[in-house]
């Protein structure tokens, strides 16, 4: 297997169009260019679950510390403090640390009814026979979430999801760097609570953070700077709320696509978390993640050289024959097995993984309950088109 620059073999993930479905490219990768070279873009891609896995745990030969949108590691740019998925350890693992304190399983758990009843309430907003699963759901309750986690108070919400979507999303075909307001938020959004919040404390991540002393990676023994918070709270806002907008609509797509497999689970709840995870594994809302080589690093008898950029192409790999086997490409919410990779491995696993797993299973149970039967209106669903997530921005259903 070589290197392949050949024409009608070609990947670019800003091509909206390439985007709405990229599978059977991605097939083709695996088979014909497992290492593939973009000239135009000058970047490598992996694809197989193998060389997607071992570029995403090498973190030392991996950078993400350059950015791992393509556009914003192939721009040079500056990147700020505290946008820990943009780092590398000692100083990503010292701010994961401090974060990771909001993600411990007990107080996850403990979110379960609030997520419950804040999907309840989105449901009661739908009038007649028309349920978006984006507008309605997707786009709400995620963000509520974080900003509960937060401690954020609801008036204040919508204007944090108006900042998120502005950096996130992307003109047609456009790219993160393209953005007037700057590729990545400053998250000076969330000045005025943090400063409210530093006296008025309360029981939330953001008191707990204000309050945190650590060991930095210099070896002094601080709190965290305002601007590291600032970044904190907006990675946390982006990376926690776009994604899992995108898997609710995903689901009201393939649920609908797939009404067998729908009866099956309205009928049967328990098979939900495993509903879950194939959903998850079939449409990731986060389809690839970049990295900046370290070191001249070899794939499939080439060498990808230090300097350049690489994609590893996590929808690719979670239909990859090798892993999944002959059913790689086929859709079944009972599938066992191997796990995806759709939240990534290694040093920057989703933090969020466990949050986003019980909102989108809390999300198909409430729905389910109220509708259980669909059919999704493709004509007037909107593709979004973020080259850092991909989904729906509406996915109407009649119901
Ligand atoms: C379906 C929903 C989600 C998907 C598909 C997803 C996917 C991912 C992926 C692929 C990464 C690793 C990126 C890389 O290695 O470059 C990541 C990291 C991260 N995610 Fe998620 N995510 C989801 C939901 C969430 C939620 C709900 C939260 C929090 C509320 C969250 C917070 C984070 C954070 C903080 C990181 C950075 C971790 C680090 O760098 O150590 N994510 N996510």
């Amino acid at each position: 297997m070589t290197t392949s620059t050949a024409r009608d073999l070609y990947y670019d993930p800003w091509d909206v169009a390439l985007n709405a479905d990229p599978y059977p490219m991605f097939k083709r990768f695996r088979d014909q260019a497992p290492l593939y070279y973009n000239e135009p873009h000058d970047f490598y891609a992996v694809s197989r679950f193998e060389d997607v896995n071992r570029t995403l745990v090498d973190y030392r030969t991996f950078s993400s510390a350059r950015g791992v949108v393509l556009e914003i590691l192939k721009s040079g740019m500056e990147i700020p403090p505290g946008v820990l998925i943009f780092e590398d350890p000692p100083i990503h693992d010292i701010h994961r640390n401090l974060l990771s304190r909001a993600f411990t399983p007990k107080k996850i758990n403990a979110l379960e009814p609030m997520i419950r009843e804040f999907t309840i309430r989105c449901l009661d907003q739908v009038d007649g026979d028309t349920f978006d699963f984006v507008k309605h759901v997707g786009a709400i309750m995620p963000l509520r979430v974080v900003s509960m986690l937060f401690g954020i108070p609801e008036h204040f919400q919508q204007r944090v999801q108006e900042d998120g979507d502005r950096h996130v999303r992307t003109e047609r075909g456009g790219q993160m760097t393209d953005n007037p307001d700057g590729a990545i938020t400053n998250g000076e959004v969330f000045a005025d609570f943090i400063d409210w919040r530093a006296t008025n404390p309360s029981d939330d991540l953001t008191s707990e953070l204000l309050e945190a002393e650590f060991e930095d990676e210099t070896g002094v023994v601080r709190r965290l700077r305002r601007e590291e918070l600032l970044m904190f709270m907006n990675v946390v806002a982006v990376a926690g709320a776009e994604t899992t907008t995108r898997l609710i609509g995903w689901t009201g797509k393939l649920l609908s696509e797939y009404p067998d497999q729908r009866r099956l689970l309205a009928a049967d709840r328990s098979l939900l978390g495993g509903a879950l995870e194939e959903i998850l594994r079939y449409e990731p809302p986060a389809l690839q993640a970049a990295r900046y080589v370290t070191q001249d690093v070899e794939f499939h008898g080439q060498v990808v050289p230090q300097g350049s950029a690489i994609l590893t192409l996590i929808g690719a790999a979670n239909r990859d024959e090798r892993r999944f086997g002959d059913t790689a490409e086929d859709f079944d919410v009972t599938r066992k097995g191997k796990q995806h990779i759709t939240f990534g491995v290694g040093a920057h696993y989703c933090l969020g993984n466990a949050l986003a797993r019980m909102e989108g299973r809390v999300a198909l149970d409430e729905i389910l309950n109220r509708f259980p039967d669909w059919e999704v209106d493709l004509d007037n669903a909107v593709f979004s088109s973020s080259s850092a997530v991909r989904g729906w921005d509406s996915m109407p259903a009649r119901v």
